[in-house]
């Protein structure tokens, strides 16, 4: 059952009250905070574990409200029109009188801005009437939660007693994260592949630049491990020990053994694969394995975020 008006009524309490709220969104469920009040904000990052200098998003209910924010420039805006509401983030110049949490932007001079189009999360920026900064609601460096399950896994103990709900909205239909397209330098920088692809961005604003280890200073929380289950993860798979996990995509009746196997998509289909991916990489994290083995993931489209957070899930662990 979605949540009714009592849950939301509640859940805007607890925001104004300072307290953390856990809300599905079409990519996955994020921990929820009031993005104006400092101690929240904190607590959020405390709640996760998450190193203070990479920024969270701030949550919108339209493009309307960002003007609040940050400056909209013309490509800004037609990026708006286009893809929000919806699994784009935006990276823009931060107003300096906007009424945010310096926190947020993590000293930086900018801030980074999404509407998302899930229901509940659209119902609760209503309710509650203030921007919300939510990062991703896992533990720092761990896989996304893409059920409200997951995110209770996630705090066991409601992180230190910070997240007081968790609003439930089923399973995450597009299941990686949002884009983030920075749109403060001359051309559009993409800082991380989603959903909304380079090809269709450029289709709109032109030539984008990939973000590379020497955008670092923009792109904070880019390059270290990350979307990381306790079990290692081994890429580019073409064949599976007795005591693996095979994550595979595709046909698979080639890769015979394997401990256990989950299929991303038997059909090859690239956004069943991206629905898949977290929930499948938890479920094959398990006690008494060596690992977890990863068939080939091809690049284009949806599978170009796929494979970003699958390197992420086997780089070295910090
Ligand atoms: O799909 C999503 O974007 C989910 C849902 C909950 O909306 N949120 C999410 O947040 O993935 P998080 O915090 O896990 O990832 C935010 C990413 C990080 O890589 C962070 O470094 C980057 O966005 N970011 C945030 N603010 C930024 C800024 N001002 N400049 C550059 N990068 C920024
Ligand atoms: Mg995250």
């Amino acid at each position: 059952m979605p949540p009714g008006p009592a849950a939301y009524a509640e859940a805007a309490g607890i925001l104004a009250a300072g307290g953390l709220v856990a809300l599905p969104t079409e990519t996955v469920y994020g921990l929820g905070g009031d993005a104006g009040n400092d101690a929240a904000v904190a607590s959020i990052f405390a709640a996760k574990g998450r190193p203070s200098f990479n920024p969270l998003i701030v949550h919108v209910v339209d493009a309307a409200a960002a003007d609040a924010y940050a400056r909209v420039d013309e490509r800004a805006r037609r990026a708006m029109e286009l893809w929000w509401p919806g699994p784009l983030t935006l990276v823009l110049p931060r107003r300096p009188a906007a009424r945010l949490s310096l926190l947020v932007s993590a000293g930086l001079d900018t801030v980074a801005l999404r509407s998302p189009a899930h229901p509940v999360a659209q119902a609760l920026l209503r309710t509650c009437g203030r921007p919300v900064a939510a990062p991703s609601a896992n533990r720092s460096g761990h896989v996304s939660p893409t059920t409200p399950m997951h995110v209770a896994d996630e705090f066991p103990d409601g992180g230190g007693a910070r997240l007081k709900l968790i609003l439930a909205g089923g399973r995450c239909t597009i299941g990686v994260e949002s884009t983030v397209l920075d749109l403060t330098g001359e051309r559009p920088l993409l800082l991380r592949p989603g959903s909304v692809t380079k090809e269709e961005l450029e289709a709109v604003l032109g030539p984008v630049d990939l973000a590379t280890a020497a955008d670092g200073v923009k792109a904070p929380g880019m390059m270290t491990s990350h979307y990381a289950p306790g079990l290692p993860v081994r890429l580019d798979a073409t064949d599976v020990a007795a005591d693996e996990a095979l994550l595979a995509f595709g046909p698979d009746q080639f890769l015979r053994g394997g401990a256990v196997r989950l299929n991303l998509s038997a059909t090859g289909d690239l956004t069943e694969a991206a629905a898949n991916l977290f929930a499948m990489l938890r479920a094959l994290d398990r006690p008494g394995l060596s690992g977890i083995a990863v068939m080939p993931v091809p690049d284009r489209g949806l599978g170009a975020a796929i494979n970003d957070r699958l390197r992420r899930a086997a780089a070295p662990r910090g």
